[in-house]
């Protein structure tokens, strides 16, 4: 018979009942440290005190109104990005693959009004994630993703993750933009070059298409940048995020180059649940705390501690790992072994991590974790990969 809950995913038979920063509890009162963050979404770790009180302070006020009238929540987020990003305007979705489907919308109506309506391709690079909507997986292409699902949106060209040279030879008079995330996340955390995220821009620029970023997973302070961009001295077109913004709560946007935009005029695009005041009151907070340099150096002070403690790990068991890669908080394991393996090893020693694709295990904990979250971080991985070697 089938479960109550459709079945779509293999769940490990862990039932947490509790967060407390980097930590869940169990049902039986194991405690767990956290390098998962509900796959890059609890920036701030679980129940961050300002996000508690940001969220049940509007809910006592008012939870839901429409976007027919004015939110202003709403309206302060989204100046909050406007003012920390390159970005002119800002569309609130309610994850990552709703963001990918109006930035698809968005730069194929740019083409269109602009009078270049064959202009409807999206070139994206294999191993990439936007996300499981009919434009989410059409965009990643892999067979895991699209098999039985046809026919699949039309217009998305696919080249190989890296290949630079590809890029120019697929521009054609039907090209809208390439679509790409900075550091690849569900691909095995795999960074792109800040040298090539520069030529990828000015390629763009010189056939006159748009760059559109998937920061779903790599923003919001991430990487140790507000967006992961930063990171190259570029910036997009359009960019997506979702995940960190709400901290946990549903949250995603799109934002934009005025130019860009121009084509979503009123009527284009709409959403009953993006905005709303409950997600927009946690995003103020996520990013009253996040943007902020204080903030984003102490990101970058524990990355390069937490990376150095996985070096040692991985030339203390380079049976088990190949190698560590990634960028700020953003880290991956290279495994040589099966990375599932990894992750139920990690789990045995009550320790969080994320598998990712290309055998690698992902390492996404809350931005504030405290040094002793890594120290801790660090024994238990290491006693994961003991157990890995010897079983
Ligand atoms: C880079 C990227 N884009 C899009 C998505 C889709 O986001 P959501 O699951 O919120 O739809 C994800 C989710 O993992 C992602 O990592």
């Amino acid at each position: 018979m089938i479960p109550s809950v459709l079945p779509t995913y293999s769940r490990a038979p862990l039932h947490f009942v509790k967060g407390e920063g980097s930590w869940l509890v169990e049902a039986d009162g194991r405690r767990f440290l956290d390098l998962g963050a509900g796959i890059a979404v609890n920036a701030l770790g679980h129940a961050h005190p300002k996000l508690v009180d940001a969220l049940t302070s509007q809910a006592q006020n008012l939870w839901h109104v429409s976007n027919l009238y004015e939110i202003p929540q709403q309206q302060a987020l989204a100046d909050k990005l406007v003012e920390h990003s390159f970005a002119d305007t800002v569309f609130f979705t309610n994850s990552g693959t709703e963001s990918c489907e109006l930035a698809v919308k968005m730069a194929r109506k740019y083409f269109y009004e602009k009078g270049q309506p064959e202009r409807v391709e999206i070139i994206t690079f294999d191993g990439s994630f936007h996300g499981r909507s009919s434009a989410g997986i059409a965009a990643a292409g892999s067979e895991k993703m699209t098999k039985g699902f046809g026919p699949l949106l039309p217009g998305f060209k696919h080249l190989t993750f890296g290949d630079l040279d590809g890029v120019t030879d697929a521009i054609s008079d039907q090209t809208a933009a390439v679509l790409i995330e900075p550091v690849q996340g569900e691909g095995g955390i795999r960074p792109v070059p800040d040298a090539e995220l520069k030529t990828l821009r000015g390629i763009c620029d010189e056939a006159g298409i748009l760059l559109i970023l998937d920061e779903v997973q790599c923003g919001v302070g991430r990487t140790g940048k507000l967006f992961a961009h930063e990171w190259a001295g570029i910036t997009p077109d359009i960019m997506m995020v979702a995940k960190g913004i709400g901290g946990g709560f549903p949250l995603g946007a799109v934002l934009a180059t005025e130019n860009a935009a121009s084509g979503m005029t009123a009527g284009t695009h709409g959403s009953t649940y993006g905005g709303n005041p409950l997600a927009c009151a946690v995003g103020c907070a996520v990013m009253d705390e996040i943007a902020n340099e204080d903030f984003l150096a102490e990101v970058n002070r524990k990355a390069a501690l937490l990376r150095q403690k996985l070096e040692g790990l991985v030339a203390s068991h380079s049976e088990v790992f190949d190698a560590v890669r990634g960028s700020g908080l953003m880290l991956g394991l290279k495994c040589k072994v099966s990375n599932l393996d990894v992750v139920q090893a990690a789990y045995d020693a009550e320790l969080i991590t994320v598998p990712a694709g290309d055998n690698v295990i992902r390492l996404l904990p809350a931005l504030n974790l405290t040094d002793d979250d890594i120290q801790e971080a660090f024994a238990r991985l290491d006693r994961a990969a003991s157990q890995v070697k010897t079983s």
